[in-house]
């Protein structure tokens, strides 16, 4: 995914973004807060500053340091009283504590990567948890796990794991700014998913702090709440502040490949192909489908459409070849296409950087921001010739449109749908994920309005009954809580995010966090609202 976005963000012009703090007349609940918070900062010796206010002149950069979406920056919408920056598990439970003694709303952030700014946007007085100081992790690579604080980025755990073994790696996303605190409580799928699941389906105990400020583990959470974070979206739950996982193996030598194919050289007809064998290939093959547009070579000016299928085998090209030409010999990969490379240059590769350079870029938690609408689509029946071609043609309508095509099958068929809250699983053939890019907010209504029509002309080749869509790629047109939602108003959306999962989950929510304050626009209710 990252590959696509970073390709999309060097074509972009930023323009500056400043955020001016809006003129407050909570002052009150802001200094109550700090003196209630104050025994958080007793016990600490750290310099840094734990507490920002809107007074202060880091407030906007701190604010925007892990902002994903420039949608979110405008200075129309709302911004935190207080940013808080925990040093330590105390200062998170003394948070919660006092914000609820304050009356505020908490909004948890670990990478920032929300598609819809939910870690930090809210319409009430609000704080933001940030947990970027909170990012130590610990490799045991005899036992083959780690121990990650949930502020590290999937890059920083990645390079960690690379550092101690080139024979493990972790399934998780591709893009490395991506917070673990977000990515695993909501699923988190990668390369290495066909062959061993999500990054949640790998997470084997977890640390966070409850609605009543006490820390808890595994054992002292239970399995149904243990069970609800791993998939179910961290947020409506509790604080997670760090997992332990569970690290898989890989070969030292991965092979990676990408052939892009425009509308001339028969795209449609290999996609055709792609559909009927993507979900049953090896499980140590991923080849996904990233469709853009090209600049079309016999018009001046004009566009094509561009589907890439780019693959990670896990193994040998020798061993790769004569699998692509059993399955999938119209593509007409050839030795001369494949590069042999260690699974973290792989990481390198679908990043977007070059497999020569340093690793030390997945530790840069910077990105380049644009504004960007995305959506997602679950297919379990190939989409016909005719429907494609008017797919093409909605693209052909927009600048940067893109389109990820991931294939599931594998591991992802074997493990139940109930497993985890994360319900696509068998059946499944691919996942769309819908991205739309743009640099001005100027333009954005023009782009929504696009984004939805192409979702309205998907509805007859996607998943029904309930269209089911990805929690991780967050999208609030599907559904949103008013207030304190009831069950049912909630079931609407959340029937999508976790088809018959979502019951399980509002009967964790009522055990746990019974008052619902842990609350969002797409936040578990408790059963009985
Ligand atoms: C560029 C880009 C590439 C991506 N690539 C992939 C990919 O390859 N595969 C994939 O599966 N997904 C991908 N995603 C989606 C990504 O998995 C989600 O956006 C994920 O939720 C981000 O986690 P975060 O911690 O960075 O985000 P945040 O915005 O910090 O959090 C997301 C949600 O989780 C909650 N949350 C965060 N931390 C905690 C915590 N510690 N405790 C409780 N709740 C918490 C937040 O409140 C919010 O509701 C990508 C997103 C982007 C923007
Ligand atoms: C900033 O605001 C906080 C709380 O609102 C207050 O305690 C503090 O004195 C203010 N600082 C300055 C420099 O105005
Ligand atoms: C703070 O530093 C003092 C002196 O170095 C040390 O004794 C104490 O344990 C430290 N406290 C914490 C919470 O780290
Ligand atoms: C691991 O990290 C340490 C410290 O950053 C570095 O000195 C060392 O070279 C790294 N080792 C490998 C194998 O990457
Ligand atoms: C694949 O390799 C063949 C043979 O060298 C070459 O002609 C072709 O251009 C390559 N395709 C890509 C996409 O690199
Ligand atoms: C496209 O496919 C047709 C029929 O399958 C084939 O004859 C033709 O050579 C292909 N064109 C290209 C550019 O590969
Ligand atoms: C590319 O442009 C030519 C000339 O205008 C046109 O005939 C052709 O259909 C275009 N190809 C695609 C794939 O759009
Ligand atoms: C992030 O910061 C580093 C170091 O300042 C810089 O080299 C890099 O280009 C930045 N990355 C992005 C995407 O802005
Ligand atoms: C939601 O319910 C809580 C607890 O009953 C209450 O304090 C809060 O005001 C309600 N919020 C809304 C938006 O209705």
């Amino acid at each position: 995914m990252a590959f696509t976005y970073t390709k999309l963000a060097l074509l972009s012009i930023i323009s500056f973004i400043s955020i001016f703090p809006q003129t407050y007349t909570s002052h009150d609940i802001e200094s109550s807060f700090l003196q209630c918070f104050s025994p958080g900062l007793k016990n600490s010796n750290s310099t840094t500053k734990v507490i920002i206010t809107q007074n202060s002149s880091s407030y906007a950069p701190l604010l925007q340091s892990s902002i994903r979406n420039q949608r979110f920056l405008e200075n129309s919408v709302p911004k935190p009283n207080l940013i808080v920056f925990p040093n330590d598990l105390f200062q998170i439970q003394t948070t919660i504590i006092c914000s609820k003694k304050q009356g505020l709303e908490i909004r948890i952030r670990s990478g920032g990567h929300d598609y819809e700014g939910l870690s930090y946007v809210s319409n009430v007085p609000f704080l933001i948890i940030d947990l970027t100081n909170l990012r130590s992790i610990t490799i045991d690579i005899k036992e083959e796990n780690a121990w990650v604080q949930a502020g590290a980025t999937l890059g920083e755990l990645y390079y960690a794991i690379a550092n101690k073994s080139n024979v493990h790696g972790f399934p998780a996303g591709s893009c490395p700014t991506v917070g673990v605190g977000g990515h695993f409580s909501g699923g988190g799928f990668g390369t290495l998913f066909r062959k061993y699941g999500l990054a949640a389906d790998n997470v084997i105990d977890a640390q966070m702090v409850d609605v009543n400020g006490k820390i808890l583990n595994r054992k002292l959470m239970g399995e149904d709440l243990f069970w609800a974070i791993r998939g179910g979206g961290g947020s409506s739950f509790g604080v997670i502040t760090a997992w332990k996982v569970k690290l898989v193996q890989v070969p030292s030598i991965v092979t990676v490949f990408n052939i892009p194919k425009s509308l001339g050289e028969n795209a449609t007809t290999l996609f055709m192909k792609w559909q009927i064998i993507a979900n049953k290939l090896p499980s140590e093959l991923f080849l996904h489908s990233v469709i853009g547009l090209a600049a079309n070579s016999s018009s001046d000016g004009g566009k094509t459409v561009l589907a890439s299928f780019t693959g990670l085998y896990l193994g040998k090209s020798d061993n790769l070849l004569p699998s692509m030409q059993n399955n999938f010999e119209e593509l007409g990969l050839q030795h001369d296409n494949c590069t042999e490379m260690s699974w973290i240059q792989s990481v390198l590769y679908f990043a977007g950087y070059s497999i020569h350079g340093s690793l030390e870029v997945l530790l840069q938690r910077n990105t380049t921001l644009s504004s960007f609408k995305a959506k997602s689509d679950y297919v379990t029946d190939p989409i016909p010739m005719s429907g494609l071609e008017g797919l093409w043609n909605m693209l052909l309508e927009e600048n940067k449109p893109t389109l990820i095509m991931t294939p599931y099958g594998g591991r992802m068929g074997e493990i139940s749908e109930s497993e985890t809250p994360f319900p696509h699983r068998n059946g499944i053939i691919y996942g769309i994920q819908y991205l739309i890019n743009w640099d001005s907010n100027e333009e954005t209504p023009k782009h929504m309005d696009w984004m939805r029509r192409l979702y309205a002309y998907m509805t007859p080749y996607v998943s029904k009954c309930p269209r089911v869509a990805y929690l991780n790629y967050r999208d609030l047109d599907i559904g949103v809580n008013s207030g304190n939602a009831s069950y049912e108003e909630a079931k609407s959306w959340g029937m999508k995010y976790f088809k018959s999962n979502f019951e399980r989950l509002t009967l964790v929510k009522e055990e746990v966090d019974p008052n619902n304050f842990f609350r969002h626009e797409q936040s578990i209710p408790p059963l009985s609202y």
